[in-house]
């Protein structure tokens, strides 16, 4: 035996073990080729015939072929046994297999149902980055350097000396800036605050901003605006009080309340902050102030998910647990 008859038995192994049709055939082959009366022992048994030259390189393919054969039949037997011809027969009934589904989070729900019913009204979706400049996130809100906001205890400021923007409302100021009224847009984003996590705190966490800016422009829009969206979100039955309340950058600010059935039982919720656009905003993003009013608004997400889907939680939010996340 040489070098090439055995180059030949390897090629015609391979072939017939790749060319078996079902577990039987290939155990025949197996039995031919790896078995102890089979043709490899025949091989290795002929290695002190071969000539001394070719004696290494022999040896050495000798074992290749075996370890590749044995390798190739293992992976053939897996492949027949588990694969649809299993049982003898292709099942064409059995229910197929399927690759499991995520679901949509319950904060992508709860924004694409607000903005949705804002779109219903004419209002479009606006953007604004998370990173943002102090001027757009504080000064240009009418938030003086010495607002309890503006601590470091209170927002992330980075290097760059710009902030992870601790509310929706510097979306106003990008918009205002580069539009001119009529304005009615809705900007949901992320938003960040130094805050320790708790049930009902994280740091950070999704608003909705609302702005409508144009001509006599009143509380009374506003009033009704909230109160259309209050009944289309959570029912006609839903009442809404306004609460005074203080932000910079709005004058007069209310804290907004509805009235609903939460767990079988009707209750005052806070859910959004809202006011008139205060007139220091308009001048800062240089709009006149006596030709143009508006309203603006801010409700947090997470919140109304958790009234809604009655998650006790907020952290339950961003554990990325399927089991959880797939029950809304
Ligand atoms: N930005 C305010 C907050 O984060 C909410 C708000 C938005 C209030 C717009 C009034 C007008 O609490």
């Amino acid at each position: 035996m040489n070098l090439e008859e055995l180059n030949q038995i390897k090629e015609a192994a391979l072939a017939e073990a790749n060319g078996a049709a079902d577990a039987a055939a290939l155990e025949e082959v197996r039995i031919k080729y790896l078995s102890r009366k089979g043709l490899l022992t025949d091989v290795m048994a002929q290695l002190k015939d071969v000539p001394n030259e070719e004696k290494p390189l022999f040896g050495k393919g000798a074992n290749e072929l075996k370890q590749e054969l044995t390798a190739l039949i293992k992976e053939r037997q897996e492949s027949l046994s588990d694969g649809p011809k299993k049982g003898g027969a292709f099942d064409p009934t059995l229910p197929g297999q399927w690759p499991a589904l995520g679901s949509e989070h319950p904060i992508s729900k709860v924004t694409a149902r607000i903005t949705e019913i804002f779109q219903t009204l004419g209002f479009t979706v606006a953007d604004g980055p998370d990173v943002e400049t102090v001027w757009n996130n504080f000064d240009a809100l009418n938030t003086p350097a010495d607002h309890p906001s503006r601590d470091e205890q209170d927002t992330f400021y980075l290097n760059s000396g710009e902030l992870l923007r601790c509310h929706t409302s510097p979306v106003q100021v990008r918009y205002m800036e580069s539009h001119t009224p009529p304005i009615r847009i809705i900007a949901p984003g992320r938003c960040y605050r130094r805050d320790t996590p708790d049930a009902t705190h994280s740091a950070n966490f999704h608003q909705v901003e609302g702005l409508f800016v144009a001509e006599d422009v009143s509380m009374a829009d506003l009033k009704g605006t909230l109160a259309y969206f209050a009944k289309q979100f959570l029912g006609e039955d839903v009442k809404i009080r306004f609460r005074p309340h203080f932000f910079p950058f709005t004058e007069p600010s209310f804290e907004v309340d509805f009235f609903f059935e939460v767990g079988g039982k009707a209750r005052w919720i806070e859910i959004l902050g809202a006011g008139m656009v205060d007139p220091e905003v308009f001048k800062k993003v240089g709009y006149d102030p006596e030709k143009v009013t508006g309203f603006a608004f801010g409700m947090g997400i997470e919140r109304l998910a958790m009234i809604m889907y009655g998650i006790k939680d907020i952290r339950n939010l961003y554990e990325n647990d399927v089991r959880f996340l797939s029950q809304f």
